[in-house]
């Protein structure tokens, strides 16, 4: 659909593999024999196009759009700013869309299941499930009642009277409502056709595939025979649909129930409710248990297609399904020309993967799901990198049957999944168990006999084999307790003289405080609140500073009008770019052999670099960085060459023909350990120093020493890298429309290679994405392909190769040795940060220097002393990311404080107060720093998050439960804003008046989701005192504003407000005469009469930038402008034998001087801080040891999606606080919220010392970065935990 024929292009293409949600699109189809149609949502990047014969798609454009009518949904997406680049947007509409053509008014539950598939890097979601609550039954209040009170009626006591706040941030009476007669019908077309057209064999023919769609299950079996090495393909979420009908049934029979093998997920999910329901507890624990792991399996859309047959028979180790039903007895029918058969399920998986149990020719027909038994309990269990959506780690199925009456194992049946390569059975370690009592000797030897029985491989793509082994075991004890619990319940029935009686069995069952773990995390709809401070009474209502305005561009992005580079219409003669990327960190190119690609389809050139007309190489620092590789690569993802051809696929085919032979070079560095140990570093090394740290350490109480390792993290943009160029056809000029946040430096790379760029556009862009050096190549490359074909070309890079190519946020490690009294009070400091820059500099040193001056975050340390070094490794060039490097630092620092805590035994908060800014002080660097606001924050969020009560809550939660642990922390934050440099703050604007009064606007600012064009323009919108809907926006070009600086470090708005503004005064200096002349006069009085005068109506806007500056040999200066300050408390709740965890609450304080606009704001925060959560608990890179990246895409890398989310979200603005250093009092805000995620690193610290001091384990314990549940079950060490060390002794 987003193919140039049809131009349809509102879909949007974010990974290719079902895992982002970007693309999905609805389904309609019309059963005849019911008469029924069904809606649902799937993804398109998996549909293949021959099975939708027959079926209606409905794609954003189909919803609504501006040009005709659009959508409730559409609409309230956009007007509660759930919307910010608005990649991910279209496909939200769509999820949400389904769901309401099915249940016009769905549950909560429905809501936010609907959703589990769609990921969105930029709002933080909170937006989006509060456009989504406006469609829901219930009611839309926060339903907090912690203080008896909900969010509707709190905000009396919440806030100081004389402030005026305000806590909405849209207004649900605009909304058009929802009505379901208006929605589009399914084509009479299609149904008449569905209705008379007799079935008939289809067959499409392709360039390289034939597709067969057969009617019956006798031709289908008669096709296996023709062609046993075809693919089934039903979902394709497997092999990479066909309902077929046949197998597409389900039946209830008197030993349980049969569904056909090409039911969807989804059906299954609903038969299996349905069941459930109808038929008593004890017939229905395998259902329960299947239906388990069917709510959190993939995301809606996947469910729907997938199907359960597919899932089954691809016998893949992550199956959810196959450990359950395995170990339940499910059986498989099976058929092939003229034979059927029924197999045991665990059958399939008896020797290991590929095993011949099912031949080529056979096809499943349908599976049967018993009812258990009395006596027989069954459960289900998984645990992933993320809640949702995400393939398990480890999962596994488990059944028990008792000897009727007793607790005496008749049966026992234990298969898992996620260990081997596919589901594997613990058949001795059953055997041997079967007759014994359900005890704890039981559960001990069990554990043991499970662990030597399934024995797992080395680790081969950076899973730890010690975290799958303890879920193996925590899997079976979480079993143990739930039968249990289950056999003290159980009732024994006898007769005697026609009477019934009850005998209770008096098992002893589990501890209370066990009770707990038995319920899994459950994602709710979050509730939240958004609190602002209102504008003042005097302000005029046509001024929109101050307010909640939309997203200039939020309903075209929900309509899906909203133009990226791959859906710019196509050009003519147009060619597409495919690069070839080095599969080796470090080695010298011995030859490219490019024949084999030349030769294929399309191709028109491979371009290496013999074909760049200047020099390779361009410089973004003092080192050069190379565009293509010369003689030697130096990291895995290095573009070496590229391929040239008629269409992405094309080249994307002949690029995977291009032989490139290497010779590996010693040393590979892909650590920072092995950086150091190889002293490979880039210069300079910086260092900063206060006070006299040495003499410091003599004196004080206590002295630690630590050391954390925080790794990297990707930027995930929804929109991959993507560029255009488009040559003008004359004195080698080119347009070219690139995802860049610098769009000067393009074009003076450009320059570099003898290109003159008449224009380099910035078009939409994703979340903040800061273009990586290596992209910049690419990017430059654009300019070679454009010299060689003379046409236009076009990259849009996939997800994967994405991934592979560029960096992303700098892995630290960091060591600290802090001193400080018995009372709490830190008096010195030294820091070493270890900084991996990968193989080329970029802006690592800036990093490195900003993780310097930022590492005092809030606190007040009289001696300091911190060096950083920048390592040089063969790992893609990590580059800038939203907060640059104080996410990093900022950890380190609040690490050190949690140690002191430790130490002291005091409370983590207590040291926090102790040692931070108090009065007007300077900070490490000798800048003054006014404190104030810091201080503010820190008590207005103690406050409002009841930190006191809640701790109070939250240690008795624990004494009552075992096995699950909560844990809170508040964490302030001072964040300088500054880039240190003053002309990189210089910013420019152009403002055009038009005769007929209507204005232009353009500025050097580039909009990547954070709302710079629609702050811009309600600053022109003050200025010229004229409404927003007459400024219209430009997009931002080298053209219109030249040497733009980059859009970095939260200055956008500040710089480039300023810019707007003086263009403005400009202008309104030149109307005044005229003004003056006519004051009652409207403006297009002023305008038209302007214009006769002669008066110009265009004038441009700049801003010189700040005074900013470091002098690093002193180690002083005022690189920052001023500083953002905050506070965040959060509560987590941790399952201690999974690892896993949930948010339960976050409450955010920000001041962010007057807020230009709050919405916006508020979105940068919350958007930011959930991205924070990502970096401090799950985004886990991981490579070989070789250098290739693993995680390359949505399946493997996790950010945080709706489940995510804290369950309580709270964002306040502080109020009554201003800044002269920017436009209107403002501040900046894109990157300050991001720190804040921290806060639940340490709520899940300190659950983690909660289990700790429980279990009497040793107190100081060392969690790095990201805190997923591998490293928070290693940290709560058991009986289990110890059972896998000493297993892993013996086996040494
Ligand atoms: C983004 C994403 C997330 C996912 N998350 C999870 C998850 O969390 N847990 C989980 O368990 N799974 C997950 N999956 C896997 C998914 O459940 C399976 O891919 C799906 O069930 C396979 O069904 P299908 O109809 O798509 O199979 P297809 O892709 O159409 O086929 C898969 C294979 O099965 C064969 N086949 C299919 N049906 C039959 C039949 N009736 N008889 C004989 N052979 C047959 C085909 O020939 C093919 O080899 C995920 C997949 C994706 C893409
Ligand atoms: S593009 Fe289809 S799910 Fe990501
Ligand atoms: S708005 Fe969701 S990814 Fe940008």
């Amino acid at each position: 659909m987003t193919t140039f024929s049809v131009c349809l292009t509102g879909t949007k293409y974010g990974c290719g593999g079902g895992g982002c949600g970007a693309c999905t699109v609805m389904i309609s189809t019309y059963e005849p024999a019911s008469k029924k149609i069904r809606h649902y949502s799937a993804n398109a990047c998996l549909l293949p196009i021959c099975s939708l014969y027959g079926a209606a798609v409905t794609t954003v454009e189909g919803v609504g759009s501006t040009k005709t009518r659009i959508h409730p949904v559409q609409e309230r997406l956009a007007k509660c700013h759930g919307s910010q680049c608005g990649f991910c947007t279209p496909g939200m509409v769509m999820s949400i869309y389904t769901l309401l053509r099915n249940h016009p008014e769905p549950t909560s539950e429905q809501m936010i299941a609907a959703l589990a598939g769609n990921l969105c890097r930029c709002t933080g979601y909170r937006p989006i499930l509060d456009a989504c609550k406006t469609f829901c039954k219930e009611s839309i209040c926060c339903q907090r009642k912690a203080n008896g009170k909900c969010c509707l009626d709190q905000e009396d006591d919440l806030f100081d009277n004389k402030e005026k706040v305000s806590t909405s941030l849209f207004s649900t009476d605009e909304f058009q409502p929802l009505d379901p007669t208006q929605e589009l019908i399914f084509p009479p077309e299609l149904m008449r056709m569905a209705e008379n057209q007799p079935k008939r064999t289809l067959v499409f023919h392709g360039e390289r595939v034939t597709w067969i769609s057969p009617v019956s299950l006798d031709e289908l079996l008669d096709l296996k025979i023709a062609h046993p090495k075809a693919p089934l393909v039903v979902g394709n979420t497997g092999v990479g649909n066909k309902a077929m009908h046949t197998l597409h049934f389900h039946n209830l029979l008197v030993t349980g129930l049969t569904l056909g093998a090409a039911c969807s997920l989804s059906l299954v999910k609903d038969i299996l409710t349905n069941a459930i329901a109808e038929f008593p507890e004890e017939k229905t624990r395998v259902f329960c248990a299947v239906l388990q792991q069917l709510r959190t399996l993939g995301g809606e859309q996947i469910r729907n297609v997938a199907s359960f047959g597919g899932n089954i028979i691809s016998r893949k180790s992550t199956s959810d399904l196959n450990p359950v039903l395995a170990a339940s007895n499910c059986m498989l029918n099976l058929a092939s020309r003229g034979q059927k058969r029924q197999i045991p399920m665990s059958d399939i998986f008896a020797d290991g993967v590929g095993n011949n149990t099912i031949t080529p020719e056979e096809v499943l027909v349908s599976i049967h799901i018993p009812y258990s038994r009395k006596g027989e309990y069954v459960a289900a269990f998984r645990q992933a990198p993320r809640r949702e959506n995400a393939l398990p780690i480890t999962n596994a199925g488990m059944r028990v049957l008792f000897e009727e009456g007793t607790d005496i194992i008749k049966d026992l049946s234990i298969f898992y999944g996620g260990a081997v390569l596919t589901t594997v059975c613990a058949k001795q370690t059953c055997q041997t168990l079967t007759g014994r009592h359900w005890n704890e000797q039981m559960l001990d030897e069990a554990c043991r006999l499970v662990l030597k029985e399934i024995a797992l491989p080395g680790s081969t793509d950076g899973e730890n084999v010690d975290y799958k082994k303890t879920l193996m075991v925590s899997f079976f004890y979480r079993f143990f307790l739930e039968v249990s619990q289950s056999l003290k319940t159980m009732v024994n029935y006898f007769s005697c003289n026609s009477l019934t009686f009850q005998d209770p069995c008096h098992f002893p069952g589990i501890p209370m405080e066990y009770g707990s773990v038995l319920k899994d995390f459950k994602t709710r709809m979050p509730q939240s609140i958004q609190i602002y401070q209102d504008v003042g009474p005097s302000q005029s209502p046509q001024d929109p500073v101050g307010r909640p305005v939309m997203h200039q561009s939020g309903i075209k992005h929900a309509t899906g009008e909203a133009v990226y580079i791959d859906d710019l219409p196509p050009v003519d003669g147009e060619l597409f770019l495919a690069a070839v990327t080095s599969s080796r960190a470090h080695a010298k190119i011995v030859s490219i052999d490019t024949s084999e690609a030349l030769k294929g389809a399309g191709v028109f050139d491979v371009i290496t670099v013999h074909d760049v007309p200047a020099a390779n190489e361009f410089y973004f620092s003092d080192d050069p960085e190379i565009i293509f590789a010369r003689n030697e690569v130096i990291c895995v993802g290095q573009i070496v060459c590229a391929v040239v051809a008629d269409s992405d696929v094309h080249a994307k085919q002949a690029a995977a023909k291009v032989k490139i032979e290497y010779e590996m070079l010693e040393p590979v560095i892909l650590t920072i350990e092995e950086a150091i140990k190889h002293n490979s570093f880039f210069e300079p090394k910086r260092k900063l120093e206060q006070g006299n740290v040495e003499e410091a350490f003599e004196t004080v109480d206590n002295i630690i020493e630590g050391e954390i390792c925080i790794g990297g993290q990707k930027h995930f943009y929804m929109e991959t890298q993507s560029m255009l160029a488009v040559p003008k056809g004359e004195d080698e000029e080119m347009d070219l429309y690139v995802s860049t946040q610098h769009p000067a430096i393009i074009q003076v790379m450009l320059l570099h290679l003898s290109y003159f760029s008449t224009g380099i556009r910035s078009n939409q862009f994703p979340t903040e994405s800061e273009p990586t050096e290596d992209l910049v190549k690419s990017k430059s490359c654009r300019g070679d392909c454009y010299s060689i074909t003379s046409r236009a070309v076009r990259l849009i890079l996939s997800r994967e190769d994405d991934m592979v190519i560029t960096g992303g946020r700098h892995p630290f490690i960091a060591k600290y040795k802090v001193g400080f009294m018995n009372d709490g009070r830190i008096t010195a400091v030294d820091a070493k940060y270890y900084v991996n820059g990968g193989c080329t500099p970029d802006e690592s040193v800036l990093v490195a220097e900003v993780s310097l001056l930022k590492i005092d975050n809030a606190y007040k340390i009289p001696n300091l002393r911190c060096w950083a070094y920048v390592c040089k490794t063969n790992l893609p060039s990590n580059t800038a990311f939203r907060g640059f490097g104080f996410p990093q630092s900022g950890l380190v620092t609040e690490t050190w404080i949690t140690d002191v805590a430790d130490k002291t035994g005091l409370s983590p908060e207590k040291i926090r107060e102790i040692n931070m800014y108090k009065k007007n002080e300077q900070t490490h660097f000798k800048q003054k720093l006014d404190p104030q606001n810091l201080i503010r924050c820190w008590n207005e969020c103690m406050e409002k998050s009841a930190y006191c009560s809640r701790r109070t809550a939250i240690n008795e939660f624990n004494k009552q439960n075992y096995w699950k642990k909560r844990g809170i922390a508040i964490v302030p934050m001072k964040f300088p804003f500054g880039v240190s440099t003053p002309y990189l703050s210089q910013a420019a604007a152009l403002v055009h008046i038009y005769t007929d009064g209507s204005v232009l606007l353009t500025h050097g600012g580039i909009e990547m989701g954070q709302g710079i064009h629609t702050k811009m323009i309600q600053v022109a919108s003050r200025e010229l005192n004229i409404p927003m809907s007459s400024i219209h926006f430009c997009e931002t070009s080298t053209t219109t504003v030249p040497n733009a600086c980059a859009s970095i470090g939260s200055a956008g708005t500040d710089v480039n407000g300023m810019a707007v503004k003086d263009a403005c005064q400009t202008l309104l200096k030149r109307l005044q005469p005229i003004i003056k002349k006519n004051p009652t006069g409207t403006w297009n009085d002023w305008i038209k009469e302007a214009f006769k005068q002669s008066v110009s109506l265009s004038a441009t806007g700049y801003f010189r930038g700040y005074n900013e500056y470091m002098d690093w040999e002193k180690g002083e200066g005022h690189p920052f402008t001023y500083f953002i300050f905050g506070a965040a408390c959060s509560e987590v709740e941790i399952n201690c034998l999974t690892g896993d965890h949930k948010n339960l609450r976050t409450d955010i304080i920000m001041d962010i001087g007057c807020s230009i606009n709050p919405a916006v704001d508020i979105g940068q925060i919350e958007g930011a801080f959930v991205q924070g959560i990502g970096l401090y608990t799950m985004e886990e890179l991981k490579y070989s040891s070789e250098g290739v990246l693993y995680t390359r895409g949505p399946d493997q890398y996790k950010i945080p999606a709706v489940c995510d989310i804290p369950e309580q979200f709270s964002v306040s603005l502080l109020s009554s606080s201003q800044n002269p250093y920017a436009i209107y009092a403002s501040k900046g805000i894109g990157e300050a919220g991001f720190f804040l995620g921290c806060s639940v690193f340490f709520a899940l610290r300190d659950a983690v010392t909660s289990v700790r001091n429980e279990r009497g384990l040793k107190k100081t314990f060392a969690l790095n970065s990201p805190l997923t549940a591998e490293q928070i079950r290693a940290n709560c060490a058991d009986a289990f935990t110890e059972m896998v060390r000493e297993g892993e002794e013996g086996s040494v």
